[in-house]
């Protein structure tokens, strides 16, 4: 988060002298990305956060790849992923490529008996159904429909659900995540055109901090094996840090729509950035107002970039069909655009009440298993008259 945030108690120099009530040292810890060069923070720790008690179970996550060199679009439908008890147990990746894996995920219940950390990549949650409290080391953040978590990879973290009836949409990222760097001026102020701004970036106020010794499960994912560590600490035992990498949210709500008199294009709707892809969010808004204009998208050819979209709420204008939790593949390589009738039926309209998050990714995806178990696999046809 291109942000200083401070929580909790802090010496007022780094790598300093910082003791506890009882005289004794509390352990610093600097949490980065890329090296030394990317985002970091800067904590304080009643336990030494390197106590390994012991490395249980290692098993494979690895998703399994039904599809791999796919030209056809797809229609997921979502909300047929099955819900499941677990957190982990319930996210299914149905899309993946080298850079990043998309997910979805209906888990019931809280994570209790074990914290959670991606050591491989950053995490971006979706919330379309739920509402409850991510507790991380650096703090929590409370979270209900609409609010996408960022979640910087090696941050452990629990979920905890006040509902039954969660659905989730997670793409993990193998590359840091950011908010666009065109939003932002050389200081990294969010800019006057920008889509949203510092305000509506919930960053953690809170911080739960135990100091206990004993056995804490942690399980870690790793080139996508989970593997089970047993630390002797309490993972949530900081007292205080400041810098740059910690989780926050942003509620799609709150992404405010820029709209023109003709037709405009996906960069608009941008909301976060990696090297690899691009989120976009769509969100309720005035049509275009051109008194000629044709508010459906027009045929597009994204020629070397795959286009996934998931359908939150409202009409979606440009689909016949299409359901909240549905996603729509639109792969490189071929056009795709408005269904028979669309354009037509986008004229004269005034505005649209649709909510979906759009992933472009510039590597081609791969199916897998679990999306073909949920898969329309005559959608590549919809066009037809
Ligand atoms: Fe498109």
């Amino acid at each position: 988060m291109p942000f200083y945030h401070k929580l909790g108690s802090i010496p007022p120099k780094r790598h300093t002298q910082f003791r506890k009530p009882d005289g004794s040292l509390y352990y610093e810890q600097l949490f980065g990305t890329i090296g030394f060069d990317g985002m970091s923070t800067n904590s304080y720790h009643e336990q030494r956060p390197t106590q390994v008690k012991e490395v249980k179970n290692q098993y494979s996550v690895a998703p399994k790849i039904a599809l791999k060199n796919n030209i056809k679009s797809y229609r997921l439908k979502g909300f047929q992923v099955k819900p499941e008890n677990d957190y982990l147990e319930s996210r299914k990746t149905v899309l993946i490529n080298s850079d990043c894996a998309i997910i979805l995920a209906a888990p019931k219940e809280s994570t209790r008996a074990y914290f959670y950390k991606n050591t491989d990549a950053d995490e971006l949650i979706f919330v379309h159904k739920g509402t409850g409290k991510l507790r991380t080391m650096l703090g929590n953040l409370d979270f209900k429909y609409g609010d996408y978590l960022l979640v910087p990879r090696g941050v452990i973290y629990k979920i905890d659900f006040d509902t039954q009836d969660n659905r989730l949409f997670i793409v993990e990222s193998r590359r840091p995540i950011y908010t666009p760097k065109r939003y932002r001026n050389w200081f990294g102020q969010m800019l006057e055109h920008a889509p949203f701004c510092e305000r509506d970036m919930r960053r953690p106020q809170e911080l739960e901090t135990y100091n206990q010794s004993g056995e804490f499960l942690i399980k870690v994912k790793k080139q996508d094996d989970i593997i089970e560590m047993v630390y002797a600490s309490h993972p949530f035992d900081v007292v205080g840090y400041d810098g740059y990498n910690y989780p926050y949210a942003f509620s799609i709500h709150d992404f405010e729509p820029i709209t023109g008199r003709i037709h405009q294009p996906p960069p608009v709707h941008q909301t976060f950035e990696t090297d690899a892809f691009v989120v976009c969010s769509f969100v309720p808004r005035l049509y275009d107002y051109h008194p000629q204009s044709i508010p459906a998208p027009y045929n597009h050819s994204n020629i070397d970039s795959d286009e996934v979209l998931y359908y939150v709420d409202g009409d979606f204008m440009s689909r016949n069909d299409v359901e909240a939790g549905h996603i729509s593949l639109h792969p490189a390589g071929i056009p795709h655009g408005p269904h028979p009738g669309a354009t037509e039926r986008s004229i004269g309209k005034t505005k649209t009440e649709e909510l979906a998050v759009m992933v472009d990714t510039f590597k081609p995806l791969m199916l897998t298993e679990e999306a073909m178990a949920i898969a329309d696999g005559s959608y590549y046809k919809s066009w037809l008259e």
